[in-house]
């Protein structure tokens, strides 16, 4: 007999099994959305064959390795980065110029903020996109993304920009011809003659901006209707009910890809479903189009990631990451405001009860081929997104209450607060208030160089790396803000630039400080190598991938979270102080093994007692881990 060595592949014969596999997750949601229409399903394989076709080879190299190792971005190893080109270096093909300080942060995820063409300022910070095929100029060409791309690529990094999917820019084409009358355009977007039906879902709905763009609602003289726009008057929704949209804005998004994006930020999504009588938010149908989405990409470009954008409820949020039926269908990561807000929560009350509640109660241990972004600070304000059903389980806290001493604590105002950010959105109707402020001045690094305090600056600079040991150990993939990891404080010369000024987001944006970053000192570099340190600890830890449970600890001192990493035979516990005393428990209260030795993987240190007893230090962090060496060498 002779040996035939295998058959080769031809990649219609892959996309043919990829177009099989994927039809089983389409259908359901293609069927719910746009009902039974075989033609959109005909044209949708075509739109995907041809993407497919098109990948470059390295590409579609990637998508092969991934489809084998799908849970690849689930690992330890993996550390975001969150960046404005502009603020960041300038121009995208600097971008490669700064890929040895992205490695020196272990970084092997690259968000390069809204990059697309913008309208003409203001542009909501790039969100209000005109052309999703050209890349803003004053950051370069859509070629010297994608070479940028590739240099990433090729040190490990993947890429990742924001598609913008709830709205476009009243600019856009589309909108253009909407505007001049083309009824399949119109169709585009939700556009209504007289107040009637805008009225009647406003009964229903909140707004974004209250301040600078109250309703949901724009009159357009030249359009003669009036437009949805969520946000901004300038950013008109899209109208996801019509089929041509999916088509369109997938198409873009295969555009994207096939220029070596590995990453698609998918901006604004909760609000991508309208019906009467609701907030238009979360929708069930928000989860058909997103399943559809990514498993569409699954077929044409399966190396490819969806992050969803929903800084929404505790509640509301879970599915998201795929939940039932749609469970490893979904986006493949989602942030998690919810580990954010309170993580604000806890360190201004100095009381993690509200925290583990809402972690243990709303969310599950792990996902099905998903995980969290986790993060502590981003580009937008805080919004306190805290319920009354959740502050109910800690008596006498009440929401409202709650919420209010978070953006008292947060603007500094609150007696003793060690914070200086800023309202945003103050809205008088419903006392809601939101926050901005970098995650040094929220921390109290500014505070501290304000009284000229050492030991203040000392807390401030342990509550950020605590934090950002909260985000490498709690599951999902950290992202870093940039300047948080030099401590970049407030920037207030947005005021001076009448495009930015009436959104005070823009505070927290400030352009790199490549002189701290390079030559850091004092508390910029204790930052800067604690939070190397943890990121490096993180790639040493199988425990912390994303795959293994996350379960919320009970424990009698209000002051410290602790969480299980549920590896089956080395669980990890990890520990965190969020007060400014030294805490003291028992091993036992912690769920220690006495029978083992420890140690914390974090320090890279045995655990010590004192008089049995483990201290944890203000605001720090253990990563608690059986030292099996130890209990092997007992053992023998
Ligand atoms: C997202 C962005 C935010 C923007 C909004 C509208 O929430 O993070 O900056 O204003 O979408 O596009």
């Amino acid at each position: 007999m002779t040996r035939k060595s295998a058959p080769k592949m031809t990649r219609d014969a892959l996309f043919d099994l990829r177009w099989r596999r994927g039809l089983r997750s389409l259908t359901g949601p293609l069927t719910r959305l746009y009902g039974d229409d075989p033609t959109l399903v005909t044209r949708l394989r075509e739109m995907l064959k041809s993407a497919s076709d098109a990948r470059p080879a390295d590409l579609a190299e990637l998508d092969l390795r991934r489809d084998l190792d799908p849970d690849w971005f689930l690992s330890s190893d993996m550390v975001g980065y969150v960046f404005y080109i502009d603020r960041f270096c300038g121009t995208v093909d600097r971008v490669p110029a700064h890929i040895p300080y992205l490695k020196s942060l272990g970084v092997s995820y690259a968000h390069m903020m809204p990059c697309l063409m913008p309208r003409p300022e203001p542009s909501d910070g790039g969100y209000a996109v005109m052309d999703y095929r050209r890349l803003n100029p004053a950051l370069g060409t859509m070629d010297q993304l994608e070479a940028t791309c590739r240099s990433l690529r090729a040190a490990g990094i993947s890429p990742c920009i924001d598609m913008v999917l709830n709205h476009t820019a009243m600019e856009h084409d589309w909108a253009e011809k909407a505007r001049a009358g083309d009824p399949f355009y119109r169709d585009f977007y939700l556009m209504y003659p007289d107040r009637t039906l805008p009225d009647a879902y406003e009964a229903t709905l909140t707004e974004v901006f209250p301040d600078q763009a109250p309703g949901n609602f724009t009159w357009d003289d030249d359009a003669d209707a009036w437009v949805w726009t969520t946000f901004n008057t300038y950013q008109w929704d899209l109208n996801w009910a019509n089929p041509e949209v999916f088509l369109a804005i997938l198409d873009t998004m295969l555009f994207l890809v096939n220029r070596g994006v590995e990453v698609l930020r998918l901006d604004a999504v909760a609000f991508m479903w309208k019906r009467m009588g609701t907030t238009c938010q979360n929708l069930p149908e928000v989860h058909d189009i997103l399943q559809l989405l990514a498993q569409a990409m699954r077929i044409a470009a399966p190396g490819t990631l969806h992050k969803a954008e929903a800084i929404v409820a505790p509640g509301d949020l879970v599915p998201y990451l795929g939940r039932g039926m749609a469970a490893g269908k979904a986006s493949h990561l989602a942030y998690h405001n919810s580990l954010m807000v309170q993580f604000w929560s806890s360190l201004a009350a100095r009381d993690t009860r509200l925290m583990r509640h809402v972690l243990s109660h709303h969310f599950p241990d792990r996902f099905a081929r998903a995980g969290w972004a986790t993060y502590l600070r981003c580009h937008d304000d805080i919004g306190w997104a805290i319920t009354e059903e959740d502050t109910a389980h800690v008596p006498p806290m009440s929401g409202p209450g709650h919420r209010a001493f978070l953006a008292d604590w947060y603007n500094g105002t609150f007696p003793a607060s060690f914070s200086r950010g800023a309202d945003f959105q103050v809205n008088e109707e419903t006392g809601d208030r939101r926050t901005n402020g970098t995650l040094a001045s929220l921390a109290g690094l500014e505070a501290a160089r304000q009284w000229g305090d050492a030991e203040a600056e000392n807390a401030a600079i342990a509550r950020i790396l605590m934090g950002h040991a909260l985000i490498a150990s709690y599951g999902g993939m950290p992202l870093l803000y940039m300047g948080d990891e030099i401590g970049m404080t407030n920037d207030l010369s947005y005021l001076d630039d009448p495009a930015k000024a009436v959104d005070g987001r823009w505070m927290q944006r400030p352009e790199m400080d490549w002189d701290t970053a390079l030559h850091p000192e004092g508390a910029a570099a204790r930052i800067l190598t604690g939070i190397r340190h943890i990121m490096d600890r993180r790639r040493a830890v199988p425990q912390l991938s994303a795959e293994v449970p996350t379960r919320i600890a009970t424990h009698p001192d209000r002051a410290l979270l602790i969480f299980e990493r549920a590896a089956d035979d080395t669980p990890m516990i990890c520990v965190f102080n969020f007060t400014g005393s030294v805490r003291e428990v028992t091993p036992w209260s912690l769920g220690l093994d006495p029978a083992r030795a420890y140690r914390d993987a974090l320090a890279g240190a045995p655990l010590t007692l004192t008089k049995s007893l483990i201290l944890v230090p203000a605001y720090a962090a253990l990563w608690l881990i059986p030292d099996r060496a130890l209990v092997d060498h007992a053992g023998a």
